[in-house]
């Protein structure tokens, strides 16, 4: 696991960078999207780089993390609509090649193994971008989840619901219960994670997920055990990890050919 302390500014330029390798290597390059306000500044230099620089996502394939079971589907705050809103059509993203998991199926566990096997048909996923919650949860995988699980429904916990009640004017009962995400086993399937924190409030959760045991109590310590892992940090979310200063050494004598 690679972990790279610097201001969220040059954060969002490295993850754009690691993007834009793939997307140029090969263009229909699968990434993986998340929500939240962990990858927008990542969001933002990638349009930057489509409407200065050509960079084209026409042929790419994109796969949300999760999604809120039952908001409406032209609710602002359903993640597809988030996605639209924040990535997709600032960078001219054909709506049809960015799937989320179907929070308005009749049949719930039928649209998570459909969303399974749309993710596998595509050929999985070459990045995934992840957030990590207060809690330790990536995607929606709260405390408790199994390190091998795939996309299903979970409930909420208490503080995800208020933490993400900013969303919703504040107010935590209009956060849904409910939602549908990847698994932490569907994530680990993915070829390169890059997780962003940034911010004080992250701090405990990024020194579990960096250095704590392995468990399902702090879910994103599941990525201890992917081969390629980059965790991205400002000072804030750093201030609690343990070998912080060899961290920054490994990063400031780090080959320059050597990307993410
Ligand atoms: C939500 C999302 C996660 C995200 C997390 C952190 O619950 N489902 O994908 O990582 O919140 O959000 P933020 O980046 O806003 O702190």
């Amino acid at each position: 696991m690679e972990v790279v302390i610097a201001p969220a500014e040059e954060l969002a330029v490295l993850a754009a960078d690691a993007i834009e390798a793939l997307l140029r290597r090969r263009a229909d390059t699968v990434l993986g999207l998340a929500t939240g306000s962990s990858p927008l500044k990542v969001y933002d230099e990638l349009a930057r780089r489509h409407a200065e620089e050509g960079l084209s996502f026409a042929e790419a394939r994109g796969f949300m993390l999760d999604e809120y079971v039952g908001l409406d589907a032209d609710h602002p705050e359903r993640y597809r609509n988030v996605i639209a809103t924040e990535i997709a059509e600032r960078v001219a993203w054909p709506a049809e090649r960015v799937q989320g998991p179907d929070g308005l199926a009749a049949d719930l566990p039928a649209a998570c193994a459909a969303y399974e096997e749309a993710i596998r048909a595509a050929g999985g996923v070459d990045l995934q971008i992840l957030g990590i919650g207060t809690d330790g949860h990536i995607a929606f995988n709260e405390p408790g989840s199994s390190l091998a699980s795939r996309t299903r429904i979970k409930t909420l916990t208490k503080q995800t619901r208020e933490d993400n009640a900013r969303f919703f004017d504040g107010d935590v009962d209009r956060v849904p219960t409910h939602c549908l995400t990847q698994g932490l086993g569907t994530i680990m399937d993915a070829r390169h994670l890059v997780l962003l924190a940034t911010g004080r409030h992250k701090a405990e959760a990024v020194h579990q997920l960096v250095e704590g045991p392995v468990s399902a109590l702090w879910p994103a310590t599941v990525m201890q055990l992917h081969p390629h892992a980059t965790v991205l940090v400002d000072e804030a979310a750093a201030s609690r990890l343990q070998l912080a200063d060899y961290y920054r050494q490994t990063y400031a004598s780090k080959p320059s050919w050597q990307g993410l």
